[in-house]
């Protein structure tokens, strides 16, 4: 059984995703991730997020892996645990410009797939119920308003004691939803069979739940 949990940039996806892989024994999977250790790649080899053939180049000699230590998702890009590295904020950015690639998609969707071939698995993403796994069991899209997504963005990071500004989180969300949804290849959209779940005034606890009546069901 698959799990398809797509919606904007800071809705909770991930945290949500956790949790729910956690309760139900599921595996679970950023596919966010990939997208940003290809663009890390891509910014370490000096390569324009734009430029389509140089990516396509460096795909082929890239490696992007998945693997889970203690339950806990890394991404290895060419054997190189860039876990940490990846959530750098320039990173949000740079994945955001080259997922609009067709050739970085097909590459990482191919992946996604055989991962989710081989085992009970929750995805989240942005295209997971409408181009990745549009057979899915369950879809889920979860969205919150803007404000709360960049509050909630701005109290981890400062609780990371990284210094930042909620006015610049903001903007950031707002120029990732702009491009992620207006990108020609599978861009974020609810799939018609997703169950719909505003976040702004809900708990994470009752998002889980709700989202468990559905499974369940
Ligand atoms: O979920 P995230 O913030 O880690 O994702 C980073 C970027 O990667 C996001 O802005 C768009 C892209 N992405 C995508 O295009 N498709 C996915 N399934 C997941 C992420």
């Amino acid at each position: 059984m698959n799990i398809a949990i797509d919606g904007p940039a800071g809705a909770g996806k991930s945290t949500i995703a956790k949790r729910l892989a956690a309760k139900i024994g599921f595996v679970y999977l950023d596919t966010g991730a990939m997208y940003r250790a290809v663009a890390l790649k891509m910014h370490n080899e000096n390569i324009p997020l734009d430029d389509a053939a140089e990516a396509e180049r460096i795909l082929q000699e890239t490696s992007v892996v998945v693997r889970y230590e203690d339950g806990t998702q890394k991404i290895l890009l060419d054997g190189v645990d860039v876990s940490d590295a990846i959530r750098e904020h320039f990173v949000s950015q740079a994945a955001s410009a080259v997922s609009a690639l067709p050739c970085v998609r097909l590459k990482m969707v191919e992946l996604q797939r055989a991962a989710a071939r081989d085992a009970n698995v929750i995805l989240d993403g942005r295209d997971i119920g409408t181009f990745v796994l549009p057979d899915a069991e369950r879809k889920f899209f979860l969205t919150a308003s803007i404000e709360e997504r960049a509050k909630r963005r701005y109290e981890e990071l400062c609780a990371k004691g990284a210094t930042c500004s909620l006015e610049a989180i903001r903007e950031d969300i707002r120029v990732r939803d702009y491009n992620d949804t207006h990108r020609t290849l599978a861009p974020l959209r609810k799939a018609e069979d997703a169950v719909e779940i505003d976040t702004t005034a809900m708990s994470v606890e009752q998002v889980v739940e709700s989202m468990m009546w559905y499974i369940e069901e």
